[in-house]
């Protein structure tokens, strides 16, 4: 039986609905949250994300803006911008689109950001939070990724989990959310042994390796819920065909285009899974709608409106 696709597009929109009325209720109290987004240089795909993160901010009712400094920037140039952000009262949220350009140390910069105002998660400090329990701002699309799997009513607490992927943006925070939901967790990468016998464990499935369709048939116990992270544009014929062959719509669309989108889990593996996200619409909807919430939170923490809802 093909597996029931888990809509991120809509539990995005419950959560951002749920944050826009978190910030009409600060709104109503005088406090209008701010998220300020750092974005260096012309790196297209980067764009792309921020373009979507200030027209949700601003969608939500957010107080959102744009810095947009150039490719060349120093470090120290950044950690002024930082610092200046830092103390503005207004900006309750600071965000550093990644990757910065060569020349910056970005660990210098992301060390410098406020861990109050810190709504990618990113900071020594919350990664310190989230691994030891205590009350922090989580990575966005870790959270994302709880959000699908609690609001689809997926069990968690005592399930196998495996985690493809030990990034410090995806794979070690959602491994670490897992834990504490009280799965039982792998975290697996490129010198695991025996990767597709490791996967096929899981009960739950989540995939953030940056690798076009690697998570095949083979790698998924029938049944099991696979979370696809990857984002991965198709280009040549040969990597459509292993995709795609016999899909009339995409091969329509790859035409058109010339490329077309792919999660890191072979399109195949929606036949042998029980749930699966769908690429694109899946995790990805939930990175943003996760920012959002994060801006709240952080609003309400550090001016110390309790939180009230699940926003
Ligand atoms: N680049 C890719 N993903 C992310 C993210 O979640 N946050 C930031 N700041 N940069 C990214």
């Amino acid at each position: 039986m093909a597996a029931t696709i888990l809509d991120g597009n809509k539990i995005a929109a419950e959560i951002r609905a749920e944050v826009a009325a978190g910030v009409k209720t600060m709104a109503a109290a005088g406090v209008r949250p701010g998220l300020a987004v750092v974005l260096v240089g012309h790196n297209p795909a980067s764009e792309i994300y921020v373009r979507g993160k200030v027209k949700s901010s601003e969608e939500v009712g957010l107080h959102s803006e744009k810095h947009t400094p150039p490719e060349s920037v120093s470090t120290d140039e950044l950690l002024r911008l930082i610092a200046d952000l830092n103390r503005r009262d207004e900006i309750d949220g600071i965000l550093v689109q990644l990757p910065l350009p060569p020349q910056v140390d970005s660990k210098r910069v992301l060390l410098a950001v406020d861990p109050a105002k810190d709504v990618d998660g990113f900071h020594p400090m919350n990664v310190g939070f989230l691994s030891t329990q205590r009350p922090g701002l989580v990575p966005c699309t870790p959270a994302g990724i709880m959000e699908i799997l609690k609001r689809s009513h997926i069990l968690i607490a005592g399930q196998e989990a495996v985690v493809v992927g030990r990034s410090d943006i995806v794979g070690k925070p959602t491994a670490m959310l897992l834990i504490n939901a009280n799965a039982t967790v792998t975290i697996c990468h490129s010198k695991t042994r025996d990767l597709p016998g490791v996967c096929r464990r899981a009960d739950i499935l989540v995939a953030a390796i940056g690798r076009a369709g690697m998570i095949t048939r083979d790698f998924v116990k029938p049944g099991a819920t696979v979370i696809d992270v990857g984002m991965n544009q198709v280009t040549t014929r040969t990597e459509f065909e292993r995709l795609f062959a016999g899909n009339a719509k995409r091969e329509e669309a790859f035409r058109a285009k010339g490329s077309t989108l792919v999660g890191d889990v072979h399109p195949q593996v929606a036949m042998v899974a029980g749930a699966i996200t769908p690429v694109p619409g899946g995790v990805g909807p939930l990175t943003i709608a996760m920012l959002m919430a994060n801006a709240v939170r952080a609003a309400r923490l550090r001016r110390g409106v309790p939180e009230f809802s699940k926003a």
